[in-house]
Formats: C-alpha cells, structure tokens, sequence
C-alpha cells in the first residue's frame, strides 16, 4: 500500500508582531507523517499545537518554510497547486461561520465544482449535488433553503457534501466534530466511516482529543507545539502510550467500564501549551513533563521506531 500523502519535516512559520517587535511564531516546526490510500490518520493534541496550519499547509493555504509535502507521489511542496484542488478538500470545525448565510444550499454546495468546471452543464453540476446531498444524508429540498435553516450537525454535513463534490480523494477534517453534541458527533463520525467505506477516500481527522479519533483512525499522531510526540496504530496507542503527553491526554479520557476508569490514575497536565513563539529548548514538552530531566532541555528528542509502527519521540526511549 503506497501513501497518498507524505510529509517530511514540514515547517510553516508565521511573522508577527510581540511588544512593538518583530518576532516568528512557529506554528508547525517539523512534522512528519504519512497517510495511506484510503485510510484515516488522527491528528490530535491541545488547542494551540498547530494542527490547524498543519492542514492548512498540506492545503497550501500557507507555503511551508521547510520541508517536503508529496500529494500522490507529486512534490506539492511549492509550485503550482491548482492542479491538486480538485482532489484534497478541506472542512473546518465551525458549521456556523463556514457556510455563507447569503447563499442557497444549492449553491453552496457547487462552489467547489464552479471553480473546478465553470463549463459544466447546470443539468449536471445539479445532479452532482444531488447525489452528494443524498451520501450525507441530506434530502434534495434542502437545496432551495439557507444556512441558518439547518441544525449544526446538518450544517456540517452540508460542509462535507460540498467538499465531495469535486471527488476528491483526499479530506482534510479540522475539528468536524467539535461544535457539535456527543449524539450528533457520532453520527457525522459513522457517516464519514461509511463514505470511506464505500468510495477508498483518504481523511486527516483533526481533534483536540484522543476519544472523538479513536473509532474513526486507523493511525494517530500526537502533536504538541508544532512538532510529532508519538505515532502508532490506534489500537497500539490507546493499549501502550509511550509518550508522556500522550499518557496525560489518554488519561482524561473516560472510560466505559468503570473498573478500568477506577483502576487508570488521571494524570493532570498543568498550565497552558507554551507559546510557539519562545517554544522551550530541547523537548518541547519539558515545561509540563512529570519524567522532566536535565538531557531534555539540552537535546531534542528524534522520533524512534519503538518497535510495531509505534514512533516516539522522548529521550526516555533512546
Ligand atoms: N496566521 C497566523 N499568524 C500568526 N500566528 C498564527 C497564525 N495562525 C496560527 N497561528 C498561531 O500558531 C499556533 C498554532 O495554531 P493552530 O494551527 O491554529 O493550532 P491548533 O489548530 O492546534 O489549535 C498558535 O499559537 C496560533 O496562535
Ligand atoms: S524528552 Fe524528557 S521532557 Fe520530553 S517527554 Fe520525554 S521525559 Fe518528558
Ligand atoms: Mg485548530
């Protein structure tokens, strides 16, 4: 199985402004990873770690400052992207601000498909519509209607829909889930594992934390303040977290069966993510790592196979 996305090292720095100075936010610095043809990978950590710019650079809504982004074997990394538009889609957290309040479904729907094939037959464009409304579940009456119609969960579906409608085969899923109830949440998440289902699509699941992307991912990658902490198949992660960070986030997660939840000690992670503008030396952790030790501020931890598809990047695996 090839990948279908491949980034390297990726780096995507923002200039800005700190007390009247000049100064560069590193949002991304350093993310590698890969997603397989039809597969989804997680992407998790706490607000502020960059995962949003992640996207949005596989996107290239940002260029990178380094690294490498291969899109289908394509190096995507600079250069034209108009070619790939078509194919990778992103749909972002907020239902609410990402539909366009003045435009009817329909059209909101067709966006994409307008700017890819503007000479497309009304007749067809329409049928394309269709056809994605009904695969997210969503009645063709809907087109005539506006956004503030619609629920949040039916908003959202109407985000995917419109990110189908160019048959991409890759999604980028920025928090889809995040504003929407626990039920609803659940469903979105069994609609998306059902279109994978049927047509091979390939999805970046972004979450701020670990328990909305356990069912949906067969991988997950644990990000904190721009850089990789761990990797591992799903199944693997959540039975062995090796990182420190992940087994704070995997720790707030609850669990059904309360003798386990009885038995799992909560560990708490203190204060905030640091700022990405001073990130702290060496590990970037440190800051809030209970196994802190004199090496992690001194040397940045390298990601290591630790054995079985699981990476780790923490000098207590070295
Ligand atoms: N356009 C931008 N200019 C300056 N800083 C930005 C910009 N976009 C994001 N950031 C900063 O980059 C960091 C990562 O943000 P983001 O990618 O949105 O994280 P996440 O999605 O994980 O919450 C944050 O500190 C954020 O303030
Ligand atoms: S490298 Fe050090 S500070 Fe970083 S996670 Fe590992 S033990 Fe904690
Ligand atoms: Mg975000």
């Amino acid at each position: 199985m090839s990948a279908l996305v491949e980034v390297s090292e990726l780096r995507t720095w923002f200039d800005a402004r700190q007390g009247g100075k000049r100064c560069v936010v590193k949002a991304v610095d350093g993310v590698s990873f890969a997603i397989h043809r039809g597969e989804t990978l997680g992407l998790v950590g706490e607000s502020g770690c960059g995962k949003s710019t992640a996207g949005r650079t596989l996107m290239r809504f940002h260029n990178p400052n380094g690294g490498r982004i291969l899109f289908d074997g394509n190096d995507i990394t600079s250069g034209d992207i108009k070619p790939y538009r078509s194919r990778m889609q992103m749909v972002f957290q907020d239902p609410y601000s990402s539909l366009d309040p003045r435009l009817a479904i329909r059209d909101i729907v067709a966006e994409p498909l307008n700017i890819q094939q503007p000479k497309l037959p009304a007749a067809e464009r329409d049928a394309v519509v269709v056809e994605n409304m009904r695969l997210v579940g969503m009645n063709s009456e809907a087109l005539s209607r506006f956004p503030h119609e619609f629920s949040g969960g039916q908003r959202q579906r109407i985000s995917i829909a419109r990110a189908l409608t160019t048959n991409a085969d890759f999604l980028i899923l920025d928090e889809p889930v995040s504003a929407l109830d626990v039920s609803i949440q659940a469903q979105i998440i069994n609609m998306l594992m059902d279109i994978q289902e049927r047509s091979g699509i390939t999805y970046l699941f972004i979450a701020h934390d670990l328990s909305v992307v356990r069912h949906i991912s067969q991988r997950v990658l644990v990000m904190y303040l721009g850089r990789g902490m761990e990797s591992a198949g799903t199944d693997e992660l959540y039975a062995h977290p090796l990182h420190p960070y992940t087994q704070a986030l995997l720790s707030a997660v609850p669990t059904p069966d309360p003798k386990i939840s009885r038995k799992k000690q909560r560990i708490v992670l203190e204060g905030d993510v640091p700022s990405p503008i001073n990130p702290p030396s060496g590990c970037v952790f440190r800051t809030r790592c209970r196994y802190a030790e004199s090496r992690c501020a001194d040397s940045v931890p390298e990601m290591r196979d630790a054995g079985g598809g699981h990476f780790v990047a923490c000098h207590r695996y070295e």
